[in-house]
């Protein structure tokens, strides 16, 4: 079993990993320990004694609590900070039991109860071990038990502690829509670390995601700590080192502008499930990190799992806003020529859409467009051999829609304030139930009317005046109430029309995180759609998500300065999408095209599920690499890229890849090298590949 009890504890242990935590003497519940699982129950260390340093210092700033509230003589981050009716804002949580046992779906979880020594609230933390994985999964629910409402002011769903140790390194990605997902790595101090968002979304400016290291680590080799949570809203991490030199990593809703009223014991708001985070520890390295995560999306928590995408053709940079039947018809008929499997109407098809400053919220064919409906195009494209996608930003509306002039009230304002307009549009407040249940009726009604079998879902603004008039509790609550209602039209469109296929888009990755994959089968990064940017961008996405949730497009941008082989090449390291004008593309470009498709459907399986090794950062080097590898380690795919490395020669040698992945054993052949090697050899001698600026090249890899 990977979750037992032990002597005054608990121990989660998966293949390799244990994470450990138990009562100490004074009864607090009190982390011990998370790293490599130790062959005897004994060789965990104890939960120190809490222990008081001279009058200043509790033992709740000094003890390294599992799940600390705010309360007694504690300075250092609380995972729960409450208010009661009576006024007490002292939180003080006791240990009252623990259960292991199975849930509905017969996965095995251990939940211990915590419970406050006076007033009627409860804190249940759930646990789960996947074993397979190597990672722990974590949350927490928050109950009132009692009859007076209780205010929560930050519900966090963890802490994660580490090892005591004064070298820490945090790593986290930041950015801005169309530079997204930027690395960066940095020495944790005594202080805090705070990363967030507070746009509604999970936002395209950071994510809650991260790796620690002892200063140490690379792709390779190195204990990393690492984590994710499965939130697409607001949300906070802070990674505190205490002057006690212990650090730990705090992890859930953001805090910020947050409320949440626990209503009276059994009323629908008297509990609060908070997201799960979800964890593991490695000693190989940033890479072997990144491909538990990425194993653990593709066997977890995807809901086509595991699925090859097929190639999509996504016609929004031909034609942008206009959109009719001819002009899909022809792009099709090219498309389908060229080998690709799904076609994808974006943005312009409804209701009055003729630039972005109206339509959005009318969810119905625009009559001139397609004075038929959907049905002609949809039949042609079906004929043609491929599925039909369409695009939609369900949670929006234009001031000029009719969903609009009938409902001004469903948007998310302050009445006395102005709207303030993103892109010309307004957020429809999913909170409330009238606009879920509205959402839910009308792309029920356009799914179920029409042959859609991918649905591409937008998201392009973030949010202002964030103001709920008629909040039935404390109109705070809308940060986490709108996503609450989000994951519910999601869901249950998902449950209505379970063949369809969805993509998370936020203007690019703003819902990009592990909560929005249980609903979405694959994210679009970003709207660079540069193929030298997107290298980078690529690099930083995989940190935590795999390569068949990463859409990537195929595009006119940059088409002077970068070769059609290169763009593809790019885009051929992800779930392989097509955006190009196909009008404007030679005979030769379009042959050149479909050999391209044609290769990506034949190494498709590696790529997209496989495991990904980074070998030369994009982000840190003009000349990159990363590989692919079966699980069965029998095949694997090499790409490579340069991008400029100043200087007159532009032949300079370039350093030698070194593969990974393959059996050291196993004879492999890699494709433009004469003969069979063993693995060790391709991973120790490694092999040398030229690229002049701009070129790059895909080797396949086989055992022989
Ligand atoms: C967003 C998306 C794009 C495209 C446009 C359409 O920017 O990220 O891919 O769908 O909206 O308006």
């Amino acid at each position: 079993m990977s979750i037992r009890q032990i002597a005054d504890g608990w121990a989660l242990e998966t293949k390799s990993t244990a994470y450990v935590f138990g009562l100490n003497s004074g009864g607090m519940l009190i982390h011990r320990y998370w790293g490599a699982r130790l062959p005897g129950e004994n060789d965990y260390p104890p939960a120190p004694s809490s222990a008081i340093w001279l009058s200043f210092n509790g033992p709740g700033q000094l003890a390294r609590e599992e799940y600390p509230a705010w309360g007694g003589q504690s300075f250092v981050e609380p995972c729960l900070k409450a208010t009661f009716s009576t006024g007490v804002r002292d939180v003080v949580l006791n240990f009252e039991s623990a259960t292991i046992g199975e849930n509905r779906d017969g996965v095995q979880e251990l939940r211990l109860r915590l419970s406050d020594k006076h007033y009627p609230l409860v804190v249940d933390l759930f646990y789960r071990a996947h074993e397979e994985y190597d990672l722990i999964e974590r949350w927490a629910v928050v109950t009132n038990l009692g009859t007076e409402p209780i205010l929560l002011e930050r519900a966090w769903s963890c802490l994660w502690h580490l090892p005591l140790d004064n070298r820490y390194r945090l790593s986290h990605v930041s950015g801005r829509c169309l530079n997204e997902m930027q690395l960066h790595r940095e020495s944790l101090a005594p202080g805090k670390k705070v990363i967030e968002s507070r746009r509604l979304t999970t936002s395209h400016h950071a994510k809650p995601w991260f790796a620690v290291d002892r200063g140490n680590a690379d792709e390779e080799s190195g204990e990393v700590w690492f984590g994710t949570l499965a939130w697409s809203g607001n949300w906070k991490l802070v990674a505190e080192t205490t002057d006690f030199g212990s650090t730990r990593i705090g992890i859930g809703v953001n805090d910020w502008d947050f409320a949440w009223r626990l209503d009276s014991k059994g009323g629908a708001s008297s509990s609060l499930v908070l997201p799960a985070c979800v964890a593991g520890w490695t000693e190989g390295g940033f890479g072997a990190a990144s491909r538990a995560l990425h194993d653990y999306v593709r066997g977890e928590l995807l809901p086509h799992r595991p699925a090859l995408h097929p190639v999509l053709y996504n016609s929004w940079e031909a034609t942008y806003y206009d959109v009719d039947a001819p002009s899909q018809t022809k792009l099709a008929t090219i498309a389908a020529g060229m080998g690709v499997e799904l076609f994808v109407v974006d943005d312009g098809w409804f209701q009055g859409r003729k630039t972005d400053n109206a339509g959005l919220g009318d969810w119905r064919p625009d009559e001139r467009k397609f004075p038929q409906g959907l049905g002609p195009l949809i039949q042609k494209v079906n004929a043609l051999g491929m599925g039909f996608g369409l695009w939609v930003e369900p949670e929006m509306v234009n001031p000029d829609s009719d969903l609009y002039r009938a409902h001004p009230d469903w948007v998310i304002h302050f009445p006395t304030r102005a709207r303030t307009e993103g892109r010309n549009q307004l957020i429809l407040n999913c909170a409330r139930l009238d606009v879920q249940e509205h959402l839910i009726a009308t792309l029920d009604k356009l799914l179920s009317e029409n042959n859609i079998a991918f649905i591409k879902w937008d998201m392009n603004r973030n949010v202002s005046e964030p103001g709920w008039p008629g909040a039935p509790g404390d109109p705070r609550e809308l940060w986490v109430r709108y996503v609450q209602g989000l994951y519910r039209i999601w869901g249950t469109l998902r449950e209505r029309h379970p063949t369809v296929t969805w993509q998370s888009c936020a203007g690019g990755d703003a819902r990009a995180d592990f909560g929005i994959l249980r609903l979405a089968d694959q994210i679009w990064p970003s709207d660079n759609t540069l193929a030298d940017s997107r290298l980078a961008i690529q690099e930083g996405f995989s940190q935590f998500f795999p390569a068949n949730v990463m859409e990537a497009w195929v595009t006119d941008a940059a088409r002077e300065r970068l070769s059609l082989e290169f763009r593809f090449h790019v885009s051929m390291c992800g779930a392989l999408g097509v955006g190009c004008d196909l009008n404007k593309l030679s005979a030769e470009e379009l042959r050149q095209a479909a050999q391209l498709i044609a290769m990506y459907k034949e190494i498709r399986p590696i790529v997209q599920l496989g495991h990904q090794y980074r070998l030369r950062s994009a982000q840190q080097s003009p000349f990159s690499a990363v590989q692919y590898v079966s699980s069965d380690c029998s095949a694997g795919v090499l790409f490579a890229f340069r991008t400029h490395i100043a200087g007159y020669d532009s032949t300079v040698t370039l350093p030698a890849l070194f593969l990974r992945g393959l059996q050291t054993d196993w004879l492999y052949e890699v494709e433009g090298f004469s003969g069979a090697r063993s693995g060790a050899a391709w991973m120790r001698v490694g092999l040398r590949i030229e690229l002049k600026d701009f070129q790059s090249t895909i080797r396949r890899i086989h055992r022989v």
